[in-house]
């Protein structure tokens, strides 16, 4: 049974101190809430260890300084932290959400005065790599949304407001039977998922679109450096939509879900199928086995 994430226990990390999980409320009058102004991080631990902890920090504080505020809270403090939000919920593999937002000082458009809020959540989200899972690979619906040009929107950010295009995109690809949406950029050329980024392999190469426009995962930027480890070619070009129909192999990247097998593009031209591919079982084995490794190894 699916428990609504405000009715659990546990505890959160909200302005410095951890308090209990029920208690972490916001008053109607935010600003975040009104104007989409709150940035925030997906980021994993395994066996105790935060993966990736200064790419998703420095993200963090960058997408916050492209929405015009600042982290009131250094890097190393958001460590602590972390590690505070995981021993006091007792979590050795979790998902962590950091969140930071502008405060209740004024609902207009410009809120220069406010306070920024930071709250660092965690809890128990396996993927379905470890639900043993991973193979039955993901199908994609061709979304009719697009990412916003760079000009029109702060794509470069991982904030909050952006995400209603997700959304949108996620309830149509499950209305069409699909388990995620395949958005494309405003030129009409691949972007990524609703909360991943898409990597293909042609010819042996592996090709990733670039990140103009929209996320630049630090999941795909670890595998495209397990992929030259292993002496693969890694391009990141604009991808059109042929393209990716001649590809090998396809998968995504991202914190929530790892890495993920498309077995399916469904497009109003019909329906493009995938098996899952040798490159892509293999990156998905580093991938694993990178979680697990030294931390001066999983530095992408
Ligand atoms: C829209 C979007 N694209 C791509 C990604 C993948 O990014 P990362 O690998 O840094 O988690 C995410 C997840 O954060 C996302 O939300």
């Amino acid at each position: 049974m699916f428990i609504p994430l405000d009715d659990r226990d546990g505890h959160i990390w909200l302005d410095g101190a951890l308090i209990p999980w029920r208690d972490a409320r916001l008053h109607v009058l935010t600003h975040a809430l009104h104007m989409g102004g709150a940035v925030f991080e997906g980021m994993r631990a395994y066996g105790g260890r935060v993966f990736l902890n200064t790419p998703h920090l420095e993200r963090l504080a960058r997408s916050a300084s492209l929405l015009d505020f600042h982290l009131p809270w250094t890097h190393d403090q958001l460590s602590e932290a972390i590690e505070a939000v995981l021993d006091a919920n007792g979590l050795a593999d979790a998902y962590i959400r950091p969140i930071a937002w502008r405060g209740t000082e004024s609902v207009s458009i410009a809120s220069p005065q406010a306070r920024i809020h930071v709250a660092i959540a965690a809890w128990h989200w396996p993927t379905a790599a470890a639900r043993g899972e991973a193979d039955k690979g993901i199908r994609l619906h061709l979304s009719t949304w697009r990412r916003p040009r760079p000009d029109t929107a702060p794509t470069a950010a991982k904030c909050s407001g952006l995400y209603m295009i997700g959304t949108l995109a996620r309830h149509q690809a499950m209305a069409a039977g699909c388990d995620d949406a395949l958005l494309l950029d405003s030129d009409g050329h691949v972007a990524e998922t609703t909360a991943t980024n898409l990597l293909l392999v042609h010819d042996g190469r592996l090709i990733t679109p670039t990140a103009t426009g929209f996320l630049d995962g630090i999941t795909k930027r670890h595998v495209m450096a397990l992929a030259r480890q292993r002496g693969l070619t890694v391009e990141e070009r604009r991808v059109s939509l042929d393209t990716l129909r001649a590809a090998d192999e396809v998968f995504t990247a991202g914190t929530s879900v790892e890495l993920q097998p498309v077995v399916a593009l469904l497009t109003d031209a019909g329906t493009r199928e995938w098996p899952v591919g040798p490159v892509t079982r293999q990156l998905m084995s580093d991938f694993r086995a990178s979680i697990t490794a030294p931390a001066a190894r999983v530095a992408a």
